[in-house]
């Protein structure tokens, strides 16, 4: 029996720059689960398909395969991994999230890798769904302004120029549509660990975390 971490938490509390760091850290298979929902978010967009076709979406996923190899994210064959960070992957990819049929597509990708190996995943819905039985759980928060802040800085360090008041709006947006859809919504796992990274450096947060995982992995 292989060992899962879950990382969950709202968009830009840190949790993927965490998670891959405990994964290294441990030498466990990090999934990054947003990528995926990315990837889908980022064919349907390539497609012309509008984001409240959730017929035309679902159609799609019978010919669309998505798979990590060496840390990157591959669509149809294709490295994506660049591509899915754009603003308008991020500010869309919450409308392919709502629907079941995607969901359960980015379900099996990630139980399937941890069949044969130890992981550690992020997204909203890994510590609530996609392995209620991991052995250890966190939750990432932290304000939206800081959230915001992040999102900003690696968007605006590759050149990008986004005002913090839209990021604000987009990450207020996505954590409701996130907190209140129907499937899988963002929610703390009753046994989930809070971590909230407001004011800290993110080796603050690791070796935080990692200490915790360090405790119960040897309780
Ligand atoms: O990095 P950031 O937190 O901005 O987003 P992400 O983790 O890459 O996820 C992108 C979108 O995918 C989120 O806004 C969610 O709508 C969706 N998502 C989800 O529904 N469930 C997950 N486990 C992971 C992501």
């Amino acid at each position: 029996m292989y060992t899962a971490i879950a990382v969950d938490g709202p968009a830009g509390a840190g949790k993927s720059t965490a998670a891959k760091r405990i994964a290294k850290a441990l030498s466990y298979f990090y999934i990054d689960s947003g990528a995926l929902f990315r990837a889908v978010t980022l064919k349907a967009i390539q497609r012309g398909i509008d984001m409240s076709d959730t017929l035309g979406i679902i159609h799609m996923m019978k010919d669309t395969v998505i798979d990590f190899k060496d840390e990157k994210v591959y669509l149809d064959g294709k490295d994506v991994s660049v591509e899915i960070r754009s603003n308008n992957v991020s500010a869309n990819s919450s409308y392919p999230a709502m629907i079941s049929e995607v969901r359960d597509v980015v379900a099996d990708i990630q139980r399937e890798i941890s069949k044969t190996r130890n992981v550690v995943a992020d997204g909203r819905d890994i510590g609530t769904t996609i392995f209620p039985d991991a052995k250890i759980k966190f939750f990432m928060i932290a304000s939206v302004e800081e959230r915001a802040k992040r999102r900003l800085l690696e968007l605006n360090a590759s050149g990008k120029n986004y005002e913090l008041r839209d990021m604000i709006e987009q990450i207020n947006k996505r954590d409701r549509i996130d907190s209140t859809r129907v499937v899988s919504p963002l929610k703390k796992a009753d046994d989930a660990i809070e971590i909230d990274t407001d004011g800290k450096t993110i080796d603050d947060v690791v070796s935080e975390m990692l200490d915790y995982i360090d405790k119960r992995l040897n309780k």
